[in-house]
């Protein structure tokens, strides 16, 4: 039999993602949003009665001290991921925690090894993987029509307004473009092929003590390459290109995709088709996942193992960036 009743869910921070992340909890099937965190409980309470969350704490500590809330969600600056996953895991909370999964890979490899220990699911906030739209592109890159895939193309960049105080500016909460829109496209080359690369390297500009702007390229097995390019000083573009041996898949809006999500398969033979997945909240997709595996206790998917390769990949970017050579990763 099937469970029917949903997850209680609570968040550490009145965080600006939560604009589109409490929105989705009314969409999701499975997931319920019992309590919000602050630490001012004064912004808790406001947060609480906009958005009309039952509980409100005024420190992160009290609400993992709420028996009654299941699982969290953690939308803190990328620096706090791993201290707020690990006390929320051994409060014995499943935790949904954003992107990236920590500020490096040693610290992603901890929190999965705490998580374990506490018998507790962990998982990373990457939208796009819950999309269908996702999983209908790897059906045709399967269906063999682009033939091999040799090259991922994949971009990400938006203009921010270079505010000092912004989270994304600050080098000691793990700020940069790499780390904060960069991680989709390197991680979409991971998801393509399935696979570490061999080799990065990777150019970047620096203001504020981060990555302002960043391009690389990753090197595969057997030829097959990856580049991407990131930007908080370039225009918004969100797209994902497929090369294959005989044609390509381009995805124009793949991380952030409007109702209907299309993409595009186009072959050397003259083969066009143009392929839209339509009603999806891809938030409440990702909710819905991560609860319906806590509540049939199964590992949610993508893996938390999958999280940690991403962080590697990112470490050995922001190195090469750092000191002008190429870094092996594997
Ligand atoms: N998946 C996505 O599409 C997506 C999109 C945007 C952002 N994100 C991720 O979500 C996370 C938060 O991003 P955001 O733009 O929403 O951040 P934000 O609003 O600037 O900050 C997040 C919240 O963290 C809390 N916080 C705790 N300690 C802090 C400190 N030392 N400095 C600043 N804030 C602190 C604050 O909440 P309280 O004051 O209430 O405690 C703050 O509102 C990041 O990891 C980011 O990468 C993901």
């Amino acid at each position: 039999m099937g469970v029917t009743r949903k997850l209680r869910w609570g968040i550490l921070g009145v965080a600006k993602i939560n604009e589109r992340i409490i929105p989705a909890f009314t969409e999701a099937r499975y997931a319920e949003l019992i309590a919000i965190a602050s630490r001012t409980s004064e912004k808790a309470q406001r947060a609480a009665s906009r958005w009309h969350i039952p509980r409100a704490y005024g420190s992160y500590e009290a609400l993992l001290a709420d028996r009654e809330i299941e699982a969290v969600y953690i939308p803190l600056p990328n620096s706090l991921h791993a201290p707020w996953t690990i006390r929320a895991a051994q409060a014995g909370k499943h935790v949904l925690c954003e992107k990236p999964l920590a500020s490096h890979a040693e610290e992603a490899r901890s929190m999965v090894a705490v998580c374990r220990q506490c018998g507790v699911a962990l998982m990373d906030g990457f939208f796009w993987p819950h999309h269908p739209r996702t999983a209908r592109i790897r059906e045709e890159i399967a269906r063999g029509l682009i033939g091999e895939v040799r090259h991922v193309q994949g971009s990400f960049s938006f203009l921010l307004e270079l505010d000092p105080s912004n989270i994304r500016l600050q080098p000691e909460l793990a700020g940069g473009c790499v780390m904060d829109v960069g991680c989709y496209p390197v991680y979409g080359a991971l998801w393509v092929f399935g696979e570490l690369p061999h080799r990065v390297f990777a150019r970047a500009q620096y203001e504020f003590g981060v990555d302002l702007t960043m391009t690389g390229i990753l090197e595969f097995g057997e030829g097959k390459t990856a580049t991407f390019d990131c930007s908080f000083v370039w225009p918004f573009r969100q797209a994902l290109e497929i090369v294959g041996t005989r044609g390509r898949i381009r995805i124009p809006d793949m991380w952030l995709p409007p109702d209907p999500a299309v993409f595009f398969v186009e072959t050397e033979d003259g083969y066009k088709a143009e392929i839209a997945v339509s009603g999806v909240n891809q938030i409440a997709a990702m909710l819905d996942n991560f609860s319906q595996a806590v509540l049939h206790q199964r590992p949610p998917e993508p893996s938390a193992e999958n999280a940690v390769q991403v962080m590697q990949v990112l470490d050995a970017l922001r190195e090469s960036a750092r000191i002008g050579q190429p870094i092996t990763v594997r």
